[in-house]
């Protein structure tokens, strides 16, 4: 059983959860996002139920040098990561053109410029170790272009395609990447987004409870790709790819619109 886990966007939602689970089975955690108040309450909580030691380093991960500073706090601290889990990321509801280019920066710099980041430094050292299991969570948003969301779902088709890649040039050497593409959960992503009101909303959406066990447990299993939801899976890999591209990209403008 791997022991520490570094998880990124620790303090609501999926990562939340990631990090109740890996305590639950006794694992040490190292839990980031900016909000250091609700981190701590979980280290708090976690450190209670579970005996286990909790670290907290609060930062805002999108910002230039970010993920160097956190790798050197870890280090710091004197801790091996044998699980990391880059979770942190959000979406932006809106045409491309129409939103802030500074936001549109901020997302690729979180979501995909970070984790690159992240991921380097911390997969060298799980390497020359000779074990070590990441979690990058992608998005089922990752295997189609989103008119209304156009950069987050390219930031996702990045880290479902880059997990993949990176799980192949390690093979043997004891290191482990895994995607884990959710469909919609039900966390504090479609309000940062704006996306409440969103036709593809209306349906509800997984727990993160549910969803966090789901890709960890694929994660230990060193899975190379995992989506919790089976039918929107299915839709993904053997439907869409057969429609029409335009078709596509009016259904899921569709589905992202408030009306
Ligand atoms: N919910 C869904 O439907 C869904 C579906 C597919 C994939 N995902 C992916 O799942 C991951 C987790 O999202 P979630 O659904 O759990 O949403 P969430 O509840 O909004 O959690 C996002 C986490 O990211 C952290 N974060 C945001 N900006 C940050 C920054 N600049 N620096 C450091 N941390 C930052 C947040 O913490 P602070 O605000 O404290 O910084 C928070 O802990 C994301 O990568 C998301 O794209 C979500």
């Amino acid at each position: 059983m791997p022991n520490t886990a570094l998880i990124t966007g620790a303090s609501s939602g999926l990562g939340k959860e990631f990090a109740r689970y890996h305590a639950a089975k006794g694992g040490d955690v190292v839990l980031t996002a900016r909000r250091e108040e609700a981190l701590e309450a979980l280290k708090v909580e976690l450190e209670a139920k579970h005996g286990i030691a909790a670290h907290v380093i609060a930062l805002d991960l999108s910002e230039a040098g970010a993920a160097e500073t956190l790798y050197n706090a870890v280090k710091t601290l004197g801790m091996e990561i044998d699980v990391l889990i880059n979770n942190a990321g959000f979406g932006g509801y809106g045409h491309f053109v129409e939103r802030d280019l500074a936001a549109h920066q901020g997302m690729i710099a979180l979501n995909v410029s970070a984790l690159v980041d992240l991921t380097h430094r911390i997969a060298k050292d799980m390497v020359g170790r000779g074990r070590g299991k990441i979690l990058n969570v992608g998005s089922t948003a990752g295997f189609i272009p989103g008119p209304g969301q156009a950069i987050y779902f390219a930031t996702k088709a990045f880290v479902n395609s880059f997990s993949q890649a990176l799980d192949q040039e390690l093979q043997g050497t004891g290191v482990t990447s895994t995607v884990l593409a959710p469909g919609y959960v039900e966390t504090e992503f479609a309000q940062t987004a704006d996306l409440e009101g969103a036709r593809m909303l209306r349906g509800g959406g997984a727990t993160a409870a549910d969803v966090a066990k789901y890709g960890y447990d694929a994660m230990i299993r060193g899975k190379l790709l995992t989506i919790n939801d089976r039918a929107l899976g299915f839709m993904l890999n053997w439907v869409t790819p057969l429609l029409p591209r335009r078709m596509v990209l009016r259904m899921v403008a569709t589905s992202q619109s408030k009306t």
